[in-house]
């Protein structure tokens, strides 16, 4: 009995002395944070759901950007694309650990998000983003200073006015807010991080930043408070100035419009008595343009005012238009002239005439010429009938040629007679 009760005590011994000897061998050298970090974490000290300070000052949230890439300027959907690594810092006064460790900074990873008080900055004016979940940084400093930074893209609105398209200049903005903590929970500010007091420190753009069809002319910061029903908001703003580069505009469509403008006036070279070739040359340049204004078109925002280049489009259209409609044009009024200077020619002729000896007047442009002589008693009775109409006609004249309109006419036929 006893020497089993002996047994069971050196059992337990061994099994204890193993125990211990276990932990300190598998003690590894971030023990010590994980014990501090637990501690602190400790639902006792610390609950998440609360800001730091909770009674007291708003928490200030100090923000630096570095932006890699900014992109898909949309002008259809009024909207931009852009990639950036977002830091944030602030003081959790729950979190100083310098009193029991102080050998580093803890950086931590893993689900430490779902354990600690973090802001919750989004984009006011996004349209939609995204944030890996797993890639961040979070590191707390001894004196309760936590550094979180994450990579985040966001696609954002970005109002553009196009009146000048695509000469124009855009300015898209990038909103930082909180969406739970008014001002006098939390407020922004940019991280000056050279101590210079010019708040642009704060944003650093990338060198290799990917742009296609843009230029960054620069960038401006700012603090704003915006007012909502909720409440008051502290917001930074991040404006870009943003130019478009014309380059792709002059090749994909300056080049091409111009150049069908110009071939439509191909056709002014071309003899006027081929009427297949001109009229042909003048449909095609107008269809050509037709066909590039409607896929210019149907990549382009629908707004209500002109651009740019409506007006360049509008314009190249009207002169293919009238290129094509001038030969069809020219050739009616050529003929129609030619009409009416016979017309005029003649009229000019009878007043002459009449001038010169009423009595014997040309009979010209009727079957009864001046050369034809009358053959027969009818023959004659008409002669005579025709020279009673034409001696009507003749005074009819006279009383005309008295009003000034027929003296302007009368010159422009002789002028007109003169060149024929
Ligand atoms: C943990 O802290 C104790 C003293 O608090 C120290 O003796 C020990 O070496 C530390 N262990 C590690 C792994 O740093
Ligand atoms: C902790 O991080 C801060 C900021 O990154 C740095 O200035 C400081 O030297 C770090 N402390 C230690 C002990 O590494
Ligand atoms: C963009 O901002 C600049 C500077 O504030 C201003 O001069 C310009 O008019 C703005 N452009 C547009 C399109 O709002």
């Amino acid at each position: 009995m006893l020497s089993q009760v002996y047994f069971s005590l050196v059992i337990a011994t061994v099994f204890a002395l193993a125990r211990s000897e276990e932990e300190s061998t598998t003690s590894w050298s971030g023990k010590n944070a994980s014990n501090v970090l637990r501690m602190l974490l400790d639902e006792k000290h610390y609950d998440k759901r609360f800001r730091p300070d909770f009674e007291g000052k708003p928490v200030k949230v100090l923000v630096t950007l570095f932006i890699t890439s900014l992109g898909g300027l949309d002008e259809r959907e009024m909207q931009f694309e852009s990639t950036f690594f977002m830091r944030q810092l602030w003081y959790d006064s729950r979190l100083q650990f310098g009193k029991y460790y102080s050998k580093r900074n803890l950086t931590i990873n893993g689900d430490i998000m779902q354990q600690i008080w973090i802001p919750d900055t989004y984009v006011n004016n996004e349209k939609s983003s995204s944030a890996p979940k797993q890639e961040f940084l979070l590191a707390v400093s001894p004196d309760g200073r936590v550094i979180y930074s994450q990579r985040m893209t966001v696609i954002a609105a970005c109002k553009m006015d196009l009146r000048n398209y695509p000469m124009d200049k855009q300015n898209c903005s990038l909103l930082f807010e909180s969406y739970g903590m008014t001002a006098d929970d939390l407020y922004f500010k940019w991280d000056d991080t050279e101590g210079t007091g010019d708040l642009k420190n704060a944003v650093a753009i990338g060198d290799e930043l990917i742009m296609s069809q843009f230029a960054i002319d620069g960038y401006s910061v700012n603090e704003i408070t915006a007012s909502y029903v909720t409440g008051t908001f502290s917001m930074l703003k991040l404006t870009f100035y943003i130019r478009r580069k014309k380059f792709y505009y002059v090749v994909s469509i300056y080049i091409p419009t111009i150049l069908i403008t110009i071939l439509s006036w191909v056709s002014f070279w071309i003899p006027r008595n081929s009427p297949p070739a001109r009229v042909g040359l003048g449909i095609t340049t107008v269809l050509a343009l037709t066909t590039l204004i409607f896929g210019i078109q149907a990549s382009m925002p629908k707004v209500s005012y002109v651009k740019a280049i409506d007006w360049f489009l509008c314009v190249s259209f009207l002169y293919v238009f009238a290129a094509l409609v001038e030969y069809p044009s020219s050739t009616f009024v050529k003929s129609q002239a030619k009409k009416l200077t016979r017309k005029g020619t003649n009229i000019l002729r009878k007043v002459k005439g009449l001038k010169d000896d009423p009595e014997d007047f040309p009979l010209s442009g009727t079957r009864y010429g001046s050369t034809d002589k009358p053959k027969d008693e009818s023959d004659l009775r008409k002669l005579s009938r025709n020279k009673n109409e034409k001696q009507t006609a003749v005074t009819n004249i006279h009383r005309l040629k008295t009003t000034w309109m027929v003296k302007v006419v009368t010159r422009l036929l002789e002028r007109a007679e003169g060149n024929y």
